[in-house]
């Protein structure tokens, strides 16, 4: 049993990157509730910042050592307070970097990475114990070892209080780390190998999601259509059969999942979306380039035809189902026709949302090492280009929503007094007249309008027979 400790502290967790880091920041404020740490929306006032952070890009990578500047300034002022701030660098870049996070900002107490999460009460406290060392002495607490043990099965399960302050809609990370090593990415660096959550773990933390009030559940997974989890007799269940199984928890409405990999995306997956009305259809199925020849210095492993063959078989399965992408512009050895061929596959397809983003190198990947850069005012004017064509059928999506009627989740009192908001199918901001009555279910609402980023809808009303 884990000693409660009644003084609270309070605790601030800034979250970059991914929806996993959102869901990681989640169980690390769950870890540290026993030890006395309430978390605050206000970090003038905590005695601990945890920095959650993301590798994936230069840019993100650079936010934290900025911040972490920030952070002197703010631990002076509350000594001043007569009071004090402890400091940890949690994530991707703590992973990364180690040491030399400790060795750049001396003001940081603890460095560790995301799979040491369920250890953090403990350095924790080895870090304050190290506080009252000489300062000549003092070390940050570093752990970026890759444990044996599986954290998931130490970290606390997702509290109620956590899940009420979330809301309707809630993360679950089913799957972690990666095996595929595409050229560009750090993630199989800073995250490890692949690791699936067992099928038991994962249907307990969803049931108490559901009992807890949630409607709708995210699967996470840096690779989560690979999820291969064992099921209690030691069988290997993969992401369809897992979405049969959610289908069956009373009380749960939608299941999405992201990030998928096209390679992944198998035939099971594609039946559960044709059987499964709870699995949204929507998908995000990322495929960075459109030119054969940058998928394979990628090492992304399937070229563009395969890919949209794959969508093509999703669509035969789920005809209502609209797809999201990731694009990488400016990948060594890009040329203007390999572009070209990566607009003239987001033309194919017709994304509803996509992403995209300039090369960025990554020390340690191989992308870091290939000859042929590209230079930044070429990046900079293609990704413009692409993002004008992902954003004109954004906006074509949003208004072809327009006279149909989808079912939405009112999770939310509107912008205006008498009005809600809620989320489509599709992810898309809803906005109706409505009462607080509606919020917490689906309802069905008829799509009347289109404004920026989001939907006017006007509830129907159910006619009686
Ligand atoms: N597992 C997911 C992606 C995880 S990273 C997948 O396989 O698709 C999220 C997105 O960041 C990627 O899809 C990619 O578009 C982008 N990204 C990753 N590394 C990058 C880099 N070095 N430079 C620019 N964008 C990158
Ligand atoms: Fe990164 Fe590729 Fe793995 Fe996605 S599949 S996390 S892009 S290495
Ligand atoms: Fe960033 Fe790590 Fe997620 S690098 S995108 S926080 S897996």
């Amino acid at each position: 049993m884990t000693e409660i400790i009644a003084n609270t502290k309070k605790l601030f967790i800034k979250t970059y990157g991914c929806q996993m880091n959102v869901y990681d920041s989640d169980r690390m404020a769950d870890a540290l509730a026993p030890h006395g740490y309430e978390p605050t929306g206000d970090i003038m006032a905590a005695d601990l910042v945890l920095l959650n952070t993301c590798h994936i890009r230069e840019k993100a990578s650079e936010k934290v050592f900025s911040e972490l500047g920030r952070m002197k300034e703010l631990q002076d002022l509350r000594r001043a307070a007569g009071a004090d701030l402890m400091i940890g660098v949690a994530g991707c870049v703590a992973q990364a970097e180690g040491e030399e996070i400790a060795r750049r900002a001396p003001v940081v107490d603890m460095v560790f990475g995301p799979q040491s999460y369920h250890r953090l009460p403990e350095m924790l406290s080895e870090a304050a114990s190290r506080r009252s060392l000489h300062p000549s002495q003092q070390r940050a607490v570093v752990d970026t070892d890759y444990p044996e043990e599986d954290k998931f099965e130490h970290l606390p399960a997702a509290s109620k209080e956590v899940t009420i302050k979330r809301g309707l809609t809630a993360f679950l990370t089913v799957q972690e780390g990666c095996d595929k090593f595409c050229a560009f990415c750090v993630v199989p660096y800073t995250r490890g190998s692949e690791v699936s959550r067992p099928v038991s773990q994962v249907l307990t933390e969803a049931r108490n999601l559901v009992a807890a009030g949630v409607k709708e559940i995210t699967l996470l997974g840096q690779n989560v259509n690979a999820y291969h989890g064992l099921d209690a007799a030691g069988r290997t269940v993969g992401l369809g059969e897992l979405a049969y199984l959610l289908a069956d928890i009373a009380g749960l409405e939608r299941v999405r999942y992201t990030t998928s990999h096209p390679r992944d995306m198998d035939d099971a997956l594609i039946a559960a979306h044709r059987d499964l009305d709870i699995l949204m259809p929507y998908l995000h199925l990322p495929v960075q380039s459109g030119s054969d020849t940058m998928l394979k210095a990628m090492n992304r492993r399937h070229t563009a035809a395969e890919y949209l063959r794959t969508i093509e078989r999703i669509k035969t399965a789920r005809p209502d189902m609209a797809l999201s992408g990731d694009f990488i512009v400016g990948f060594p050895g890009e040329t203007e026709q390999d572009f070209e061929d990566t607009l003239s596959i987001i033309r194919d397809v017709g994304y509803a949302s996509a992403y995209s983003f300039k090369y960025s190198t990554r020390p340690g990947t191989p992308g870091a090492n290939l000859g042929g850069q590209i230079a930044e005012e070429i990046k900079t004017e293609r990704l413009h280009r692409l993002q004008d064509l992902v954003n004109a059928q954004t906006t074509a999506f949003h208004a072809a929503c327009v006279g149909k009627t989808m079912p939405v989740l009112i999770e939310r009192p509107g912008r205006m007094p008498g009005q809600v908001g809620g989320r489509s199918p599709y992810l898309q901001a809803v906005h109706l007249d409505g009462s607080p009555d509606l919020i917490g279910a689906i309802h069905q609402v008829e799509i009347v309008g289109t404004s920026t980023n989001s939907l006017v809808g006007r509830l129907k009303v159910a006619q009686a027979a």
